[in-house]
This record gives structure tokens, sequence and C-alpha cells, in this order.
């Protein structure tokens, strides 16, 4: 069963360049559900996330929007609360990697290492633009690839035929920053010597402890460790030159620490912080923030997604362990989140954005029970299916659990003045109700999610069941069943009470309506063993409300019409029903004001121009086909119209996510719309 140890818990920490995507909520609400778990055991927990904020991209993003990059993580990280408190999220604390607890943490672990005489200088050469008078991140060179010869591709792989090589293997390398010709340059870079055999062994050790890592993870990050030739584990680069957004080295003008370096660092600098505000004293804890986290009981584990592990399994133990410190107990993986397959995190637009999920007024605990109902503890893509999602919400929680309480509730308010009957109740439905609280607390315990919601709603159909068969409304047409009907409710309404103790780490929220209608204190995971006799309810009110598939198109821009063809009205009468559209329709669309920020002309499309468009935000690539009466060079600089909730179009040359407004036949008579002067980027037109 749950260890009783004080739990230091985080999520991986987001970078600063972006609200939260699905995928990051998709890990909250894991790590939360485990975390509600915990301290329904009576664990002592500090949960603990913060922003990711150093790093070329947020400074290069910064500068593209005329911004510090101060500025820019502060406006990131003014957004947070709104996802964090939408969706029940109950970090103790948030905070940022850009703070002078990390600041001090990053430098003292540094220097730890150092002495260590894990840290050596090395020079490295690398692409410069000399333009721009920076050493350029692989993602930073385009070229030709050097295997199938496709133009523009990107410094590490190919797009067209996946090969994967070095930015200096690309034929005709531009810099995307300033479009010139990059320069090898060479530059002392500061390493970690992780192959040092000392470093090898520890690592090894580490990933070798049972019951540390899931089987798959510790297996990956081994053949990473023990690769040999080309594969051999290299020392870790963890300097940057200036320009760089980030914490310097000391004694290293001009350097600074690689952002992986210090986000891992920043989980601890948060936890200072949250330690240091006295905020973890207000949850009973005593101790300083170094004992506490040297303390051999206390438990620290990392909840990251697959394409971090690297960093997690390798790197962060070895840089802990060398600074004298104590290392990380479990580091725990999952896999992506996708809709319909598509991966659903970078790319913005081809995906379902939580904010929009919250301001449609969907329940947000819809979305906790439908992933928890598709995780289990293994490192498994899930995707996100809309129509699943509504028969699972509608069904489960819905239709089976709070069907219970509707069904029964309302005769003990009605009938017995709220007061329920009294044991022993002899029903082995409760007794298997109850007896299942250990397996699923030991599923919970395991984060296998899916298997705890079955096993409850399989006793939710138990319940279900019972009730069907009793029929306590006919039961009720007959005084002289007074006393059966009494019983039938008041065991259905315990089982409603145990479901919701299972159910509360998931459903929160809700668990804290059916305590005040059951009027009941908080439940704990141990109330499970016992039950409610002659005690008196609140009335029962409605507790959640059916899913529907409208809102999930409305979520995700599905265009009903154009999703079910078969469906679409034919004829005359049809005609005008398709031209007339309802308010409701039109606020469908998301137009808003977007600047160009640039305009290219597109190889092997004479009709299209390739626009970067700026909407207040963020930027975002539109293919709009006007080149016939715009030239490039006309565009930068001007506001125009753009339709910004269109589902995203893959075109051979790229995503184009969104529709420039224009009017016009075609050929030179295209008319591009444009504001009145004072709209700025992003505004929305209604
Ligand atoms: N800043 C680093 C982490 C530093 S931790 C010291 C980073 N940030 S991230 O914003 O790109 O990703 C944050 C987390 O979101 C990672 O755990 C990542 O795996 C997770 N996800 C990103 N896309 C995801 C999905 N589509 N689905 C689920 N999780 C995904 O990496
Ligand atoms: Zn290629």
């Amino acid at each position: 069963m749950a260890s009783l140890r004080p739990l230091f818990i985080t999520t991986a920490l987001p970078f600063s360049n972006g609200p939260f995507h699905i995928g990051h909520i998709m890990e909250y609400i894991q790590a939360d559900i485990w975390v509600r778990f915990q301290r329904m055991q009576g664990r002592a927990v500090h949960f603990v996330g913060a922003d990711d904020t150093h790093g070329a991209p947020i400074m290069l993003k910064a500068e593209a929007e005329g911004i510090t990059p101060e500025q820019l993580i502060d406006r990131i990280g003014a957004g947070r609360r709104q996802y964090l408190d939408g969706f029940h999220l109950s970090f103790d604390h948030w905070y940022t990697t850009h703070s002078p607890e990390n600041f001090a943490l990053s430098t003292d672990i540094y220097r730890q290492l150092k002495a260590a005489g894990l840290i050596y200088v090395k020079p490295v050469e690398q692409f410069f633009d000399p333009v721009k008078q920076m050493f350029l991140p692989d993602r930073y060179i385009k070229g030709e690839c050097p295997v199938c010869h496709t133009k523009d591709q990107y410094g590490d792989a190919c797009e067209n035929c996946s090969s994967v090589y070095a930015p200096t293997d690309l034929i005709n390398p531009y810099s995307t920053l300033s479009g010139v010709a990059p320069v090898r340059k060479s530059s002392d870079h500061y390493f970690f010597r992780l192959s040092d055999p000392k470093c090898i062994e520890f690592m090894k050790g580490w990933l070798d402890t049972p019951g540390r890592l899931q089987p798959s993870v510790a297996n990956k990050a081994r053949e990473w460790l023990s690769g040999s030739g080309d594969q051999a584990l290299a020392d870790w680069d963890i300097s940057r030159d200036e320009p760089y957004f980030g914490i310097p080295i000391p004694d290293a003008p001009g350097k600074y620490f690689y952002v992986w370096l210090d986000a891992p660092i920043g989980y601890l600098a948060a936890l200072k912080n949250y330690f240091d505000s006295g905020k973890a004293r207000a949850k009973g804890e005593q101790r300083s923030f170094e004992e506490f986290l040297a303390a051999p009981e206390t438990e620290q584990i990392h909840i990251i997604g697959k394409d971090i592990i690297y960093f997690h399994t390798l790197f962060w133990p070895a840089m802990l362990k060398f600074a004298g410190r104590k290392v990380p107990d479990h580091v725990y993986v999952h896999g992506f989140i996708m809709l319909s397959g598509l991966k659903m995190s970078k790319s913005r637009g081809t995906g379902l954005s939580p904010l929009r999920y919250l301001e449609l007024g969907m329940n947000p605990q819809w979305l906790r029970y439908y992933i928890a109902a598709k995780l289990n503890a293994n490192v498994e893509d899930m995707d996100f299916n809309p129509d699943d999602f509504v028969a699972r919400v509608n069904s489960d929680l819905v239709g089976k659990y709070v069907n219970i309480a509707s069904r029964t509730a309302g005769f003990v308010t009605k009938r017995f003045g709220g007061q329920l009957g009294q044991g022993p109740f002899d029903s082995a439905l409760l007794d298997d109700v109850r007896a299942a609280s250990q397996r699923i607390a030991a599923y919970y315990e395991q984060r296998e999610f899916g298997k705890a919601m079955r096993e409850i709603m399989e006793a939710a159909d138990v319940a279900n069941a019972y009730i069907a068969q009793q029929a306590p409304w006919e039961l009720a047409k007959d005084p002289k069943n007074d006393a059966q009907l009494k019983q039938v409710c008041t065991i259905s309404l315990n089982v409603f009470r145990l479901l919701t103790i299972y159910l509360k780490p998931v459903l929160p929220k809700l668990a804290e309506s059916v305590e005040s209608f059951l009027r009941i204190a908080p439940l704990q995971w141990s109330d499970s063993q016992q039950l409610l006799e002659n005690h008196v309810i609140g009335a029962y009110e409605h507790l959640m409300t059916r899913a529907e598939s409208k809102q999930l198109d409305a979520l995700l821009g599905i265009d009903e019409a154009a999703a079910k063809p078969d469906e679409k009205a034919t004829g005359p009468a049809a005609a005008s029903a398709v031209n007339e559209v309802t308010v409701e329709d039109f606020a469908k669309l998301d137009l808003r004001i977007a600047k160009i920020v640039a305009a290219e002309v597109v190889d092997g499309a004479d009709k299209l121009l390739k626009l970067t468009l700026d909407l207040g935000d963020g930027q975002r690539t539109v293919f709009a086909g006007i080149r016939s009466a715009y030239a490039p060079e006309q565009l930068p600089g001007r506001m125009t119209l753009v339709l910004a909730n269109l589902k995203p179009r893959k075109m051979r040359f790229g995503v184009s996510e969104g529709m420039v407004l224009a009017a016009g036949p075609g050929g030179k008579d295209i008319f591009l719309l444009s504001p009145d002067a004072g709209a700025t980027p992003g505004m929305k037109v209604k």
C-alpha cells in the first residue's frame, strides 16, 4: 500500500514560449490525480511546478515581438493560473526558473561539479550567423538535404526523406534568422564529463535500482549508457555563448548555462521558494528546504513525457549525485496525447486548445475522467477521440455513477426527512464495494488509473442493477413498503458515497458537491471503512450535466456539414437553409486582426504566398492564394483579417494555420481586407 514518506513531486517545467497545450494539461492531470490520491491517504505532499524560462528560442521569440525576454516570460507566466485553476490542478506552488533561487542553486551545483573534477573546457566549431552575431542552434539552420536534395530542410533531419544528419552536412545552409549563409566558428564550451567511469558506474546503479523506473524506461536509458563507438554516451555540452537568455557561468565571461542545465535545478529552486515563502510551514512542514530535501525519507518524484527521458534519467541524477546531493527516487514517464494519431503538442491549431475547452464552459472533470480512464502505467500514447469522449463521460459518469444518487436520494428527502436507515445492512453489494477499496487504492498507487476507473464503473453497474431490481419508485407507491424503501435507498447512497471516495482524486469538485449534499466532512480514503447510518442528508441537486457532441465539434473546430457529408441537405429549401446562419454559427468563426510579418514566394506553387502572421499571442504561417495580385515585398507590415480557427491544412510546403480574407474574383483582382487604423494584432472581429 501507499508509503507515507513525505513527497516532493514535480511535473516537467513547461517552456515559457507559449500557453499550455493539451499535452501539458494531460501531464498535470495525470500527476494531480496521483497527488490527490496520496493526500487522501494522509500523506504529506509538496507538489511543485514552474516555468522553464531560459534558452535561445525564448530570447528570439521575445526579440521578434519587440519585447524583452523578461516581458515575454512574465506574460506567459501570468497566463498559467487560469489553466491550473480551470482544470482543478492542485499544485502547492508554481514558480519560475528565472529566479534568484535558481541562479544561486545552479551556480552552486556547477561549482560542486567542478570541484568534483567533472567540468572541462574544449573548443567547439559551430555555425555562426554573421549578421545576428550569434551561434545558431540546429533548428535555426536550413538548407538542401544532402540525401534527396529537397530544399529548405532543417539542420537535423529531412522532412521529405527522413534522413538524419548534422547541420554541417546541409548543402547551401542558411540561417533562418537572417537568411544569410552561416560561417563556421570556434568557441570554448564547458562540458560535464558524463563519460567519467565514476559517473557511468553511478548512473548504471541508479538505473538498475529495482522499482525506480518503468522497465521500458530503464531499458532505454541503459541502451544510451552502454552505447559504444558512434553511439557512446558523449560528455554533455552545458554552455552557450552570448547572446543568450539564461544564467551566467561564474568566472566565464560571455558564457551561460545551457537551459537544460538550469531547468531541472528549477525543480529545487521552486521548492526552495515554496519553503522560504512559508507555504511549506503552512502545510505542517517545519524543516528548512535543505533539511527536507536531504532527508532520506523524503521521496522525490518527477513526472515527465517520453521525449525528455534522457535528461531526467542520466544527466539529472548524475548532476545531483556529484554535487553531493540526494538523487531522485523515481522518474515516471507518460506517452503523448494525440488527436486521431496527430501529435498535439508543438504545432498550434492542430489540436485541442485547453483554454477553448474552458471558454466553452465544458466541465474540466470530464477531461480528467476521460484521461484517467485511458491511462495506464506504461509509456503509451493515448488518442483523444471526441466520440469516445462523449460516450464515456455520459455513460460512465452521468449514466452509471451520478445515476445512483439521482434515482434514490429524492425518496430519502421526501419520505424520511432526509434521514438514512440504520444498519446492519446485510448487503453483499455494499460489502463488495467496500472491499474494492484496497484493489482500487493499489491501482491508483501503481498509476493504473484506467484499471481503477473500470473497477469503479463495474461496481456502479452492480449498484444500478440492484436499484433496477429493487425499483424504489415502485416501493414508494405503497407506504407499507417504507422500511424496505429506506433500506434500498440507504444502501444505494452508501454505495454512492464509497464510489465518490474512489473517484475523488479524479473528480475533486464533484466530490465536494457530494460532500455538501450528503452533509459530510471532506472524504479521506480511510472513510471507505465506515458507512452512513441514521445520518441526515441534504437535498439532492443535479451533480453533472452530459457532454454534447456539438461541444466537441466547437472545441475541435469541426465543421459538421463537412464531417457528415451524407447528412448534408440538398434542394432549394436546403439551399436557403444553408445560406442563413445564426449568430451562434457566426460566433464559431474566430476572426482576428493579423499583422503580416513576412511574405515569401513558395517554390513549386505559383499561386501561393507564404505569410507569417502576428496574431498578438504568437506567430503562425498561412499559405494564401494571392500571388497573382500581390508581390511579397508589398505585404510585410500591413494589417489584415484572418480566420484563426480554420482547421489547419497540411500542404506540400508546410501546414497552413488559418486563412486571410480577401475579396474579388481572382487573378489581378484580389483585394486583401484591412482594418481601420488603430486595430492591433489579435483583436477579435465580431
Ligand atoms: N522545458 C522542458 C522540460 C524541462 S523539465 C526540467 C520541456 N518543456 S515542454 O513544454 O516542451 O514540455 C513539457 C512537458 O509536456 C514534457 O513532459 C513533455 O513530454 C510534455 N508534453 C509535450 N507534448 C505532449 C503531448 N502531446 N502529450 C503529453 N505530454 C506532452 O520539455
Ligand atoms: Zn531528404
